[in-house]
């Protein structure tokens, strides 16, 4: 039990008015940038996040001046901590950017959205990096990230799974992992081999007693450090699991890693479909190539009698990706065996690669790797965006 006007690690709360993200700014004013210009100005600040007395935002700078900035992170760090009503500040740097790049923020709503283009570093060894998100969650989005993981590594290629859900970090679960990374010399984390997917999870790194308007900003240097700190090693393709949404959180993950494309995923409902409407508009927002939609739990098959029902009006997601111009990747059905091997960390594709589901899967997967060969989103993709 936490005791009244206590927070949940003991520490007495402040008095009075939590602050307030302006009295953040109006303080972060009086910290100069190392070219002598007040921090808010320098368009290098994400969204400043301040609930409950905590304080969080990072600031993001071209690698090559990390050095000079790291005295104005500990600057803007005590400033804030030393404001009325702050009971704790965390200000991240994170250098993300070649020189003469633009920031890497997401844009206000309603703006024009900053051209992503090559500004963000791609990671050493990993040939692509492709996102698996979907507007809402609970729609198969990781137990479809880890059969197409499963699927593009039975093409022969060599792939990486990075679990970034911070909502609900699944990998540790879906590939039934136990174990915690190695370090490797103190610094750098050895991630885990299943299935012959190379694996690291969120879940390592942020415990589930975080709270979750904790989580969100944790993200960007969480995320920063699962894709530069760990020894990923040679990989044809790395596939994202990302945060289910179109929030702040997602729209600068979706700017700090380095996309070649985004795969939603989405059920066939009508609800779920505007939602996987707003995942493909965010994505063209920050100029990430849209390989295509996923429809999960497409329709049911019975597993004693094999009748098909649409018990969901399926299609849906297809006549939304033709719509919308954006490709069709497949439909998965919803099945009992998909959920149960799932949940129990048995991947229906690495564990009954010759049954329907895991050809289903791996059709998928070839077309992923079509799109990223064929140069996905080269040409300029048919925008309609609503
Ligand atoms: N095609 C499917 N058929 C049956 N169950 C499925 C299917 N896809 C996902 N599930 C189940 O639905 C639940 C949610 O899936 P999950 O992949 O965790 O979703 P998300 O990552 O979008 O929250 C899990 O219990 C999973 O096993
Ligand atoms: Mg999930």
């Amino acid at each position: 039990m936490v005791p009244p006007g206590y927070d949940p690690t003991g520490r007495q709360k402040a008095c009075g008015m939590a602050v307030t993200k302006e009295q953040v700014l109006a303080c972060l004013q009086g910290i100069k940038s190392p070219e002598g210009i007040p921090l808010p100005d320098t368009g290098t600040l994400s969204d400043v996040v301040a609930t409950d007395g905590k304080v969080f935002f990072s600031i993001s700078v071209d690698a090559a001046h990390v050095k000079a900035w790291e005295a104005v992170r500990q600057r803007a760090e005590e400033a804030v901590r030393a404001l009325p009503g702050v009971q704790s500040a965390l200000v991240a740097l994170t250098a993300e950017r070649k020189a003469g790049a633009s920031p890497a923020r997401p844009p206000p709503a309603g703006a024009r959205p900053a051209p992503r283009g090559d500004s963000v570093q791609g990671v050493p060894g990993v040939e692509a990096i492709i996102a698996v998100a979907s507007g809402k969650g609970g729609v198969g989005k990781s137990t479809t990230a880890v059969n197409l993981a499963l699927g593009l590594a039975s093409l022969g290629l060599r792939v990486g799974i990075l679990d970034a859900d911070i909502y609900g970090p699944s990998l540790p679960k879906l590939l039934a992992i136990k174990e915690r990374p190695q370090t490797l010399g103190g610094t750098r984390l050895k991630p885990i081999t299943r299935y012959g997917l190379t694996v690291m999870s969120i879940g390592f790194l942020i415990d589930e007693e975080t709270p979750m308007i904790w989580r969100g900003p944790m993200v960007i240097s969480a995320l920063t450090q699962m894709l530069r700190e760990v020894e990923w090693g040679a990989l044809d393709v790395m596939v994202v699991d990302m945060p289910p949404g179109t929030g702040d959180a997602q729209l600068t993950m979706a700017q700090q890693v380095p996309l070649k494309g985004a795969v939603i995923v989405s059920t066939p409902q009508d609800l779920a479909l505007i939602d996987a409407r707003r995942g493909i508009a965010m994505f063209k927002r920050v100029n990430v190539p849209v390989l295509g939609v996923i429809e999960n739990m497409s329709y049911f098959l019975c597993p004693h009698c094999g009748t098909r029902s649409d018990i969901f009006s399926h299609g849906g997601a297809r006549h939304e990706a033709e719509r919308l111009g954006v490709p069709f990747l497949g439909e998965v059905p919803l099945h009992m065996t998909i959920r149960e091997k799932s949940d129990a960390g048995l991947p229906v594709v690495a564990t009954e690669p010759d049954g329907p589901h895991a050809k289903i899967y791996r059709d998928i997967a070839a077309r992923v790797r079509d799109q990223l060969k064929g140069g996905a989103g080269r040409a300029a993709p048919k925008i309609v965006i609503e």
